[in-house]
């Protein structure tokens, strides 16, 4: 479903994604974990084809057959949200404070130019587990774990095949963060998507990944099945992380 290859990434002074390559196969979790400043962000921002022109690029970015590292913006505008849709650390960010839920998600089908299509949002309100008269309220009316169910939401209208997750539970307290983890799976599940799930948290890429990928200064030291890697991690660097992400 998703391939990457040779993914490059740098400044004018230095390296910040050296040569990656990895794949998430269909209905599949893959998590990359690493320090702060290790490049993930870097590389999800790459796959969403919005890497800032100040930054230097190489390789390539496979999704559905087409290499995204080559497509112009109109047509990468054309497949985000329809292909690939991503999911942040604050769903604060992501709302306007002045619209209701509903005028923002007819926004969203104005901006796709396809008609707002209520039936859709019963259904994904409904999986999201939130009531229907969520939709006449303002963003911050709702508490953090909502708004990140009203971003899941949003992410998920177009039925994309790959979803990025950039650490989505980091500003919710855990038991939240929890149930947002086993909405992205069961959301995985049903629509068979790959997902691309970026954390800081070994523990928590075990519980939901079938793949991890650690990341180091730009590289990935260390890559393979979640539950190997949980159970004998082989870097020190990886053994480290797991280590803190014990408290
Ligand atoms: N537009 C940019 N120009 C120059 N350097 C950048 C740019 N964006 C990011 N960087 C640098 O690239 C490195 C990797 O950043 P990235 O955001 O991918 O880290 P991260 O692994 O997501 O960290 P965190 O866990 O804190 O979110 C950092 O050193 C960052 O300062
Ligand atoms: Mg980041």
């Amino acid at each position: 479903m998703l391939r990457v290859n040779n993914l490059k990434i740098s400044s004018d002074k230095k390296i910040l994604v050296n040569e990656i390559d990895f794949e998430i196969k269909k209905n599949q979790i893959l998590s990359i974990i690493g320090q702060s400043g290790s490049g993930k962000s870097l590389t999800a921002t790459a796959i969403m084809g919005l890497l800032p022109e100040t930054l230097n690029k190489s390789g390539e970015i496979i999704l559905n057959e087409k290499n995204i590292m080559q497509l112009k913006d109109k047509e990468i505008a054309k497949i985000r949200m329809k292909e690939m849709a991503m999911i942040y650390q604050n769903p604060f960010n992501c709302l306007v404070p002045v619209m209701t839920i509903e005028k923002q998600l007819k926004y969203i089908y104005k901006i796709q130019e396809l008609p707002y299509d209520i039936n859709r949002i019963r259904t994904l309100m409904d999986e999201v587990s939130l009531p229907l008269e969520y939709l006449k309220k303002y963003s911050f009316e709702l508490s953090g774990g909502e708004l990140q169910r009203i971003v899941i939401l949003m992410s998920m209208l177009f039925k994309p095949n790959l979803l990025i997750c950039d650490e989505p539970t980091t500003a919710l307290d855990s038991e939240t963060g929890l149930r947002i983890i086993n909405l992205i799976k069961n959301l995985k599940d049903e629509y068979g998507m790959s997902v691309l799930f970026i954390s800081h948290d070994l523990q928590l890429a075990e519980i939901i990944a079938d793949k991890v990928m650690i990341m180091q200064k730009g590289n990935i030291i260390e890559h393979g099945d979640a539950k190997d890697i949980y159970n004998s991690p082989k870097e020190d660097y990886t053994k480290a992380l797991l280590e803190a992400s014990k408290f």
